[in-house]
């Protein structure tokens, strides 16, 4: 009797389901647990005659074992099912982002006036940083005691005996002999690049800055193009409302020579700290290529005429993004630079 029930029982676990943990543990209950039909089995087990004990006995462990199993398995099975109804990593969803540096604001500047010069047909020319006497100075008609050349202004790397001193470019004015020597005009070129001079460091000072220096010779080449060029690229820079004044300057390498200033980019002209309550804010010397510098470099100033300009780019970018102390930009502090992490 006995043993035909557990028969019957070991058919009908074969079939159990279970889809949620309380249906599950349902079953637990109804076949393991303490009033449970394993136990109700044992016990009617003990009341039979010994002969049949041992028959008995087996298929009775067999079900325990099996119920055992089957509970197990049940239980594996939903949750695996759980896992694969989980929702699925969205492969379409963009990924992190990555935090990125920033361009420096030295860099964006240069590369805008290297775009605002190059829509005039302007090309990039660059040359060494390590110099000699001719191309920063003697080719540019600096007299040979010219102040310019003495020791409180120039690093010095060599001295040689025929005056070819090797030094620090201290403007990017070199560049324009270079190019003058192995090109014949039309000329139209601007460089841009570091130059050296010996200073104390200071908000307004440094001993490396950056400067961009601009060629154009050809036949006719007059102050009016000049001017009109610096107008183009002023608005370009700072805003179609720019103005720009021109005064009266002297360099030993043109003639007749200006310094241009433009009209205060922090108050319009009005009047303030910035332009010092003039409206106005120097920015670039420039003048005609004097005759004897054409010359110096193989270009005949009977055929041919032209104008320079350089200005520092560190002083752009001062004026554009109102920066108060030059260090600034050298000291690669990222509280300074993450400001600019938006001209990327
Ligand atoms: N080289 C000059 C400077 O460093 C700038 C300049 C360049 C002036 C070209 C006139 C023409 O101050």
């Amino acid at each position: 009797m006995l043993q035909d029930t557990i028969k019957q029982k070991l058919e009908e676990i074969k079939i159990l389901k279970a889809s949620t943990k309380e249906e599950l543990e349902k079953i637990r209950i109804e076949y393991l647990g303490k009033k449970g039909l394993i136990n109700d089995l044992f016990a009617q087990f003990k009341e039979l005659p010994n002969e049949q004990k041992k028959d008995v006995g087996a298929i009775l462990n067999e079900l325990k074992n099996s119920i055992q199993q089957k509970i197990e398995s049940l239980r594996e099975a939903m949750a695996q099912k759980q896992e694969e109804s989980k929702p699925k990593e969205d492969l379409t969803k963009p990924a992190d982002l990555l935090s990125l540096g920033s361009i420096h604001p030295l860099t964006t500047v240069r590369k805008e006036i290297i775009d605002i010069f190059s829509h005039l047909g302007y090309t990039v020319a660059e040359g060494p940083e390590i110099e000699d006497d001719w191309h920063v100075f003697s080719a540019l008609n600096f007299p040979p005691e010219h102040p310019a050349r003495d020791m409180q202004d120039t690093f010095f790397v060599e001295n040689r005996e025929d005056q070819n001193n090797i030094l620090l470019r201290t403007h990017t004015s070199s560049v324009q002999v270079r190019t003058m020597e192995h090109t014949q005009p039309p000329i139209r070129i601007i460089a841009p690049g570091r130059v050296f001079r010996n200073e104390a460091i200071s908000a307004r000072a440094h001993c490396i800055f950056h400067q961009v220096e601009g060629l154009y010779i050809d036949k006719g080449v007059s102050f009016a193009d000049l001017k009109q060029t610096l107008l183009y690229f002023v608005k370009e820079m700072f805003g179609a409302g720019t103005q720009i004044r021109l005064r009266p300057s002297y360099f030993p390498f043109t003639e007749p020579s200006a310094e241009m200033d433009i009209s205060c980019t922090i108050c319009g002209g009005k009047g303030c700290n910035i332009c010092k309550h003039t409206g106005w804010l120097e920015i670039l010397g420039c003048g005609m290529v004097d005759p004897n510098v054409l010359k110096a470099s193989g270009i005949d100033p009977d055929v041919y005429s032209g104008f320079a300009f350089g200005m520092g780019v560190e002083r752009i970018a001062m004026l554009k993004y109102d920066v108060k102390d030059l260090r600034q930009y050298f000291e690669n502090d990222v509280r300074f630079l993450n400001q600019f992490a938006s001209t990327i």
